[in-house]
C-alpha cells in the first residue's frame, strides 16, 4: 500500500543556490556582469512564482563570503546590482506583501548598500505574504563559528550552563533564528555542491539540482522543482 505522505506538498521554505550566471554570459559572448544582470530577471520571476505557489520563505544565495575574492570590477558590479534591486523594487515589494530580510555578514557590505538594505528591511517589516531572505556575504561555517563564539560568551558570563546547550541553543544563535529550516534546496547549473550554504539548516531538506543556468531559470523551472519536491517522501530519519 502506498504510504501516506504527511508533509504538505508545497514547501514552506525554498532556498536557492543561483549558479551559472558566468557560464550563461560566456555562452552568449557577453561580459560576466551581463550574466548577473540577466540573473536579476530570474530573481524577479522566481519571487513572483514563489508567491503564486504559496511558498512562505524564499532564501537566495546572492553573494558568499568567498565571492569577495572575485575581481574588483565584478564585486562592484554585483553590489551595484544589489543596490539597484533594493532601490527599484522596494515599492512593488511593499505592495505585494514581501518582507525583505538578510542573512550574512552585514558589516562586510559597502555602507551605501547596507543603508539601502536596512531601509528596505525596516520598511517591509510588517509584511507577511513572503519573506524574501537574501544571503549576502554569507558563509555557513562563519555563521556557525559566530554562533559558537556567542554561546561561549554566555557560558563565560555565567548565564548559560554548558549542560543546558541544546540543538535549539545553536539554531537560536544562527542568522536564521526565527526562520524555519528550508524544506527544498534548489541548485542551478548542474553542480553537485553545497558551497558553504546553510549547512546546519538543510539537514533534512530535499535537494533539486537542475542543469539550467540561473538566467534561464524561471517560473516553469520553479514549478518543476516544486513538482519534484511534491513527489518525495520525507521521513526525517524515521521509517
Ligand atoms: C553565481 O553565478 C551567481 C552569483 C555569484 C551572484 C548571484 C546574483 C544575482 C542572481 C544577481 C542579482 C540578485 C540579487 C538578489 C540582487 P556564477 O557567477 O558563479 O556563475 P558561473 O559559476 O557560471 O561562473
Amino acid at each position: 500500500m502506498a504510504k501516506e505522505n504527511p508533509v504538505p506538498s508545497i514547501p514552506q521554505h525554498v532556498a536557492i543556490i543561483m549558479d551559472g550566471n558566468g557560464r550563461w554570459a560566456q555562452k552568449h559572448h557577453l561580459p560576466r556582469l551581463s550574466g548577473h544582470e540577466a540573473g536579476r530577471k530570474s530573481v524577479k520571476e522566481v519571487v513572483q512564482a514563489a508567491i503564486h505557489h504559496g511558498v512562505r520563505y524564499l532564501t537566495l544565495y546572492a553573494f558568499s563570503v568567498e565571492n569577495w575574492q572575485r575581481p574588483r570590477e565584478e564585486v562592484q558590479g554585483l553590489m551595484g546590482l544589489l543596490r539597484g534591486v533594493l532601490r527599484d523594487e522596494l515599492k512593488e515589494m511593499g505592495e505585494q506583501g514581501i518582507r525583505l530580510r538578510m542573512i550574512g555578514r552585514k558589516q562586510d557590505l559597502p555602507e551605501a548598500v547596507r543603508e539601502e538594505l536596512e531601509a528596505a528591511m525596516e520598511n517591509t517589516l510588517g509584511n507577511t505574504k513572503l519573506d524574501l531572505i537574501l544571503a549576502l556575504s554569507y558563509g555557513s561555517r562563519v555563521e556557525i563559528t559566530e554562533a559558537v563564539q556567542a554561546v561561549a560568551r554566555e557560558v563565560k558570563a555565567g548565564s548559560l550552563d554548558p549542560e543546558a546547550i541544546r540543538e535549539k541553543t545553536v539554531s537560536d544563535h544562527l542568522y536564521t533564528r526565527e526562520i524555519p529550516d528550508p524544506d527544498l534546496l534548489i541548485r542551478t547549473s548542474g553542480e553537485m555542491r553545497i558551497s558553504n550554504f546553510m549547512l546546519w539548516q538543510i539537514s533534512y531538506a530535499e535537494i533539486h539540482v537542475t542543469p539550467v543556468l540561473w538566467p534561464d531559470f524561471g517560473k516553469k523551472e520553479f514549478a518543476l522543482a516544486l513538482a519534484d519536491y511534491a513527489g518525495r517522501e520525507r521521513r526525517f530519519g524515521g521509517v
